[in-house]
Formats: C-alpha cells, structure tokens, sequence
C-alpha cells in the first residue's frame, strides 16, 4: 500500500527533523547540524549527528541513518505504516488511503510521466535540428551555453501539431498527451500542441523528473510565457522551477537564492550560483516555503525593485510569519529598479548577486519598514495604530519563542522611535513625516532621547568635559532640533571662551535664544538616571559617565551608519556604495570602533 510520494514529502516537509529527534535525544548545535549521543548503541561521546537540511540523521558510531520515517520507525520500533500515521498525526496531516482508484492513478501518474519525458526528448531534438535555429540564436543571444541548455534540457517547439503528431501511438495514447497537458482538443473534436514556436523549459519535480514546461516565445509578442497547466503530474503551487538542480549546491552553500522567473534561474546556474529556483508565475505559497527551508535557514528572496516588488516581498514577509521557528525566516533582496537577476548577472557577474545577498533585509526590518515608512506617524492615536498592527502580525507567529522575540524586537524600535520625537509636537515640523525619514534626511545616525539629555546635561554642568573632548563631540549628531540648537549654542560659547563655567554657559544658551530647551532639560528625569550628570557631581565622576555614555551613542551610531549604508547599496548597488558599506561593516566587525578618548585634562583643540 504505497503513499503518495507528495503525501511523504508534505510530511518530511513539515516535521523538522532536529525537533522530532531532540524529544528522545539531547541535541546539541554543531554549525548547521546537531549532534548527540546516539539513541540505538550506547556511547559516551556524540558520534550521533542530525541535519534539518538534509532531512537525515546519522551515527557514526553504528552506522544507523535515516530520515524523520525511519527515526520513527527505527526508535519507536514502528512498521512504514504505522510510522507514518503517528507522524501524519502529529503533523496534523491526513493519511492518504491508498485505494484500489489510487492504484490506478499512481499507474496513470508513471504513464504520464513517460509522456512528459518523451515530449522533453522531442523538443530537444527539434532545438538541434534546423528548424531551431532560430531558438538557438535567441538563446546564444541571451548569453546560454551550450553546456547550459543541455544542463536545463532547454528546447524548442516548432509550430504546427508536430509533437501530437510524434508521440501518439499505441502506448502513448491522445487522450495521455491531453492530461499530460501537451496536446489539446478542439472543439471541433481535432487536436493541436500546446506550445507552437517557443523556447521549452522543462519543468521538473524534486527528483529531477520532468512533470511539466515552460514555453517562451521567441522575441516580443504575448503572452509572454505559457506554462502547461495544471496536471496530476503539476501543480504550480508545490513546484519550484531548478528545485532538483539546485538542492545540491543548496545544500553545500547553506543557502538559496528564490528568483522570479526562469532565465534568472538559469543564467545565475551559469556564472556559477545553482543555488537558485524561481515560482512559475504564482507568489510564493506555503507549500513553496517548506521547500525552501528544507535547503537553508533563510531562503533569499530577491525582488522587483518597483512598487509591485515591494508588494510582493511584504506579502511574502506576512505569508512566511505564522511559520517562522527558531533559525527559520527569510531575506529579502530588493533588486535595482529595471532590473533582474539574469541582467544583472550577465552585466556584473555574481559579485554582484552575493553583494545584494549580503546586503539582504531581515524579515523583521521588511515588516517594520512597511509599517513604518513613508507615514506621518504625529499623533498618538497613529503611534497606537502602529502599535496595534505591529502587534496583530506578530501575534500571527506561532512559534512562541519567536513571537516573544518579535514583539521583544519591535517593542524596542517602537521606544526609540518615539524617543526621536518631540514629545510636545510644537516647534517639530508637523509635517516631517516619518522619524526614519527624518533620521535619513540627515544623512547620520542620531542618539536616543535618554543618551542625549545625559550627554547635554553633563556638558552644560561640567562645561570643561566640552573642551576636552570636542573632537569626538563633533561626531555627535542631535535628533531634537531645539536641542541640537542647545548643543550648538554650548560648544560655540565654550570655542569662544574654553574656561567657561557652568552658571556662564546657561545664561549664553538663554542669550542665544534656546532657555526653553534648556529649562526642559534641566527639569528632566535624567539626574535620577543619570547622576553624574548633576551640577553638584564631582567632575572625575561626571566625565566618567559621560564617556561611558559618549562610548556606547558613538557605536549605537556607527552600528546605524552601517544599515543606512546597506540601505543605499541596496537602493543603489554601486560599486562606491558597496565600498562605503565594507568599510563601515569592516571597521564595526573588526570592533576597532575608533573611540579613544583624550588622557585626563588634555587639551584637544589645538
Ligand atoms: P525574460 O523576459 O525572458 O527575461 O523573462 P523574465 O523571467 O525576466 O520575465 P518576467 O520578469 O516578465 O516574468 C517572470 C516570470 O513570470 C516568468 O519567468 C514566468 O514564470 C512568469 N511570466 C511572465 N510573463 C508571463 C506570462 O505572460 N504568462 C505566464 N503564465 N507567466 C508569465
Ligand atoms: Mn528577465
């Protein structure tokens, strides 16, 4: 009583291995894969390994190797059946019952198979033949090998009903060529090939068989493509197009790349990165995502650089969310405008490609950033209602560790995002739009609101620290423009006389037409958070909390010049904004943040 073979991947799919294993067995994370000590021989170090990727486990103490079926079956001391069934259940899948009709269809499915492979065979045949050479040429035109088009069994239907009229035989019947979707009945009871006068891409299931195609017509005209349509062997839905030939390099790389269309999939499989499969014309479904987590942790997603892609890549963010699980998400590409993948890798190369890839998008920043940009979010009822549909998606997270970890995430921007604002309104342009398009215009990374009353009160108690560390306060960017005009007012009078004292300094600031803020600040909680902070602190202990905090804003913003930068070159993907991101990223990873601060008293302006 065989199962349907997509019943059995369904099921592979939607268990995770290292889960199923890790209630017997305690695993411990190597790298991708986990290791333990193995369940059927006894042992005292881990020779017992498990790959999510792979789908498999194996000890290599005693040779015992399986799949999520045969762990089940192997420990629990289970029948194929029954293994099946007790995961089906707990997977909340329905076991298939293979009746006397499914016999019948799996035997229709073989011939149908036979049918499709024959159709294959044909349009490669005819591709080599004279009347392709028009095929040929627009191939060679898009840049294909010939290694190429026999690694994706590329092809070409010439026109007329030459594959009807080919294949139909005793064995391989009309009506076969019918379901198989290759042939057509007219109305008129005659029939006719499906794809006429088109390039052929075979379209194969994860085994590498081919189920279905794709046909392009050569040069302009519509549609464009025509994919065969649904059949028992196909359903769009659950096939990645380069899925069989991409899972290898998939899994060597520990990632894959997902990409629009065909030629994508192709052309990036020719300069070298296989790890790529495409959806045939459809968003990526459920079903896709399980494929794709099977080869890597976080599937690259690569999109339009349009509206239409940004719509896409936030519907994919919202469809991957409920089956988000600890080291399982996506990355989102976002692709110069005008672009794909199959131009930009024949005009840059892959460095190109494993630029943009590096410069990928969390799911959690795809999710804010919508939620976020380009809205004037000045109110606190338009704060609630982001709040509020912040709080609705990462509700919709099953995995409860995850959940906690996003509304954790989105908790803490949502602070620093209202801490960028003015808590008043007042003097805040109304109209300034979102913070991060505030934070953007500036072109640097500001402080948070708490960094930047502790830093200002500091200098305007103990004015003294302002000359002593004026180099590094240059870099200090203030998002609050009345107090960034504070800040301005209290390092020009201490230019003008550095032996300023603090009594001096306020009565110069309200001069300068900033007492409001002033007052503000000096009312503010921060001397409880802050008490270095305070005019009667002794100035050894103000410096020191005041470097402490210097430090920590300093790399707050690097950390953020960073993202602007990836931001750009995502937005952008010059080589002059790659360099700028690999400097930052460089220095930042390397932890030579640059901040040193002056010997005691030493005087750093002259
Ligand atoms: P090229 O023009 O050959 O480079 O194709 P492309 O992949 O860049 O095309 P595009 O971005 O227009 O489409 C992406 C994918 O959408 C294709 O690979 C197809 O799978 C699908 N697609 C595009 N146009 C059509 C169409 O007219 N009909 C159908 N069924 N699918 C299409
Ligand atoms: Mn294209």
């Amino acid at each position: 009583m065989p199962f349907p073979p997509q019943f059995l991947d369904e099921l592979r799919a939607r268990i995770r291995l290292s889960d199923q294993i890790g209630r017997r067995v305690k695993l411990t994370r190597r790298g991708r894969e986990f290791v333990g000590l193995c369940p059927f021989h006894s042992e005292k170090t881990p020779s017992f390994t498990v790959s999510d990727d792979k789908g498999f486990f194996h000890c290599f103490g005693c040779g015992a190797h399986g799949d999520v079926i045969g762990f089940a079956m192997q420990s629990a001391h289970l029948s194929f059946p029954d293994a099946v069934a007790q995961l089906a259940a707990e997977a909340g899948l329905e076991v298939p019952v293979a009746t006397p009709e499914e016999r019948a269809r799996e035997q229709r499915r073989a011939g149908l198979l036979e049918a499709t492979e024959a159709a294959c065979g044909f349009y490669e045949r005819m591709l080599r033949s004279a009347e392709g050479d028009a095929a040929r040429a627009y191939l060679a035109g898009r840049g294909l090998t010939d290694e190429t088009i026999s690694r994706f069994r590329l092809g070409f239907a010439p026109g007329g009903n030459r594959l009807g009229a080919e294949l139909t035989s005793a064995e391989m019947p009309e009506s076969l060529l019918i379901e198989a979707g290759l042939v057509r009945r007219r109305d008129d009871g005659g029939s006719y090939d499906f794809f006429r006068g088109r390039v052929i891409f075979p379209i194969t299931d994860h085994r590498g068989r081919v189920v279905a195609f794709g046909g392009r017509i050569i040069g302009d005209g519509e549609p464009k493509y025509l994919n065969s349509p649904d059949t028992p062997l196909f359903d769009k839905r659950r096939t990645l197009y380069g899925l069989a030939t991409a899972r290898s390099a998939a899994h060597e790389k520990g990632r894959i790349i997902v990409t629009e269309g065909y030629m994508d999939v192709i052309a990036l499989a020719q300069a070298g990165l296989a790890e790529a499969v495409a959806p045939l014309g459809t968003a990526l479904t459920e079903s896709h995502l399980h494929m794709l987590w099977r080869l890597a942790a976080e599937p690259v997603l690569c999109f339009d650089g349009d509206p239409a892609g940004a719509r896409a890549a936030v519907r994919a963010a919202e469809r991957a969310l409920p089956l988000l699980a600890p080291e399982r998400s996506l990355a989102f590409v976002t692709l110069p405008a005008g672009e794909d993948p199959d131009s930009l890798v024949r005009a840059h190369g892959p460095a190109a490609i494993e630029r943009l890839v590096a410069g990928a998008r969390t799911l959690a920043e795809v999710i804010w950033t919508t939620q976020v940009e380009g809205r004037d979010l000045g109110t606190p009822e338009r704060l609630a209602g982001l709040e509020q549909r912040l709080d609705d998606l990462v509700s919709s997270i099953a995995d409860r560790k995850v959940q906690f970890r996003y509304r954790a995430h989105f908790r803490n921007r949502l602070r620093d995002l209202t801490g960028w604002r003015r808590r008043g309104g007042g003097a805040a342009a109304p109209g300034a739009g979102a913070p991060s398009t505030l934070r953007r215009g500036s072109g640097k990374a500001a402080l948070d609101r708490r960094r930047e009353q502790a830093l200002l009160a500091t200098i305007i108690n103990h004015p003294a620290l302002i000359d002593e560390h004026a180099e590094m306060l240059a870099m200090v960017e203030i998002g609050d423009p009345a107090r960034a005009g504070l800040f301005r007012d209290a390092v020009a009078a201490c230019g003008d006389d550095p032996d300023i004292d603090s009594e001096r300094l306020k009565n110069q600031i309200i001069e300068r037409g900033n007492g409001e803020a002033l007052g503000e600040l000096l009312e503010a909680d921060i001397f409880v958070h802050a008490a270095f902070a305070r005019v009667d602190a002794e100035l050894d202990d103000a410096r020191a909390g005041f470097r402490e905090v210097l430090a920590h804003s300093l790399r707050r913003m690097r950390e953020e010049e960073v993202r602007l930068a990836r931001d750009n070159f995502v937005n952008d993907p010059s080589d002059e904004n790659w360099r700028k991101m690999e400097a930052l990223q460089a220095e930042t990873v390397a932890g030579s943040d640059g901040i040193m601060f002056p010997a005691e008293h030493e005087r750093q302006r002259y």
